[in-house]
C-alpha cells in the first residue's frame, strides 16, 4: 500500500502544534524530528494492521484523531474531565508516543523485503518511556507513562496496571485503529 508520507507526517506535526503547554509542544517536537527517518518508513504491525512501509505513521494520526474525537465526547456529552485543555495535550502526547517503540521493533530483511521482528513485541512500549528518559529534558506525565505501557489493554504485559481515564481513550483508540484501519 502506497501513502502519502509528507502529508502524514504533515498532520502529525499539525497535532503536536495543538498542545498547548508550549515546552512539551517543542520537546515532543523534536522528539520526534529526531526519530522522524525510522518512524516513517516503519509499519504498523507486520501481518495484522498497517502491514506496510509508513503504516506506523498512519497509525499514529488515526489513533490521535480517535482519541481527539473520544476526549471530545467525554467532555460536551459525558463531562467526566475536570481540564479538558489538560487531558487533550495528554491524548496528543500519549498518543503520538504510544507506539514510537516500534521502531526497535521491525527491520527488513532484505533481499526478500519481509518485515521481522527484532524485539519482543511487548518490550516496545517500555522503550519508549526509558528513551524518551534518556534523551529529553522534560519528564513525561506519570498519566501520560501509564497511558503508553498500557495501550494494549488485558493483551499489555507490562505490568502496569490500567487505573486512568487516558488510558482508557488511548486503548479504545489504538483497538479501533488497528481493528478498522483506513484502506
Ligand atoms: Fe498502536
Amino acid at each position: 500500500m502506497e501513502i502519502d508520507i509528507n502529508s502524514e507526517w504533515r498532520e502529525l506535526e499539525n497535532w503536536i502544534t495543538m498542545i498547548e503547554d508550549k515546552d512539551m509542544m517543542v520537546e515532543l517536537s523534536i522528539y520526534m524530528g529526531r526519530n522522524k527517518e525510522s518512524f516513517i518508513s516503519a509499519p504498523g504491525s507486520i501481518a495484522h494492521h498497517h502491514a506496510y512501509e509508513g503504516g506506523l505513521l498512519r497509525h499514529t494520526n488515526e489513533v490521535v484523531r480517535i482519541a481527539w474525537e473520544i476526549a471530545k465526547t467525554l467532555f460536551q456529552e459525558f463531562n467526566v474531565l475536570d481540564d479538558y485543555i489538560d487531558f487533550r495535550n495528554k491524548v496528543i502526547i500519549a498518543c503520538v508516543l504510544h507506539d514510537v517503540g516500534k521502531i526497535q521493533k521491525y527491520y527488513r530483511n532484505y533481499p526478500s523485503r519481509a518485515w521481522v521482528y527484532c524485539v519482543n513485541p511487548h518490550e516496545h512500549a517500555q522503550w519508549v518511556i526509558d528513551n524518551w528518559k534518556m534523551n529529553q529534558k522534560l519528564e513525561l506525565d506519570p498519566d501520560v507513562i501509564e497511558a503508553i505501557l498500557t495501550h494494549h489493554g488485558g493483551w499489555s504485559k507490562t505490568g502496569v496496571e490500567m487505573k486512568k481515564l487516558l488510558s482508557a481513550v488511548v486503548h479504545s483508540a489504538d483497538l479501533i485503529s488497528s481493528r478498522f484501519e483506513e484502506l
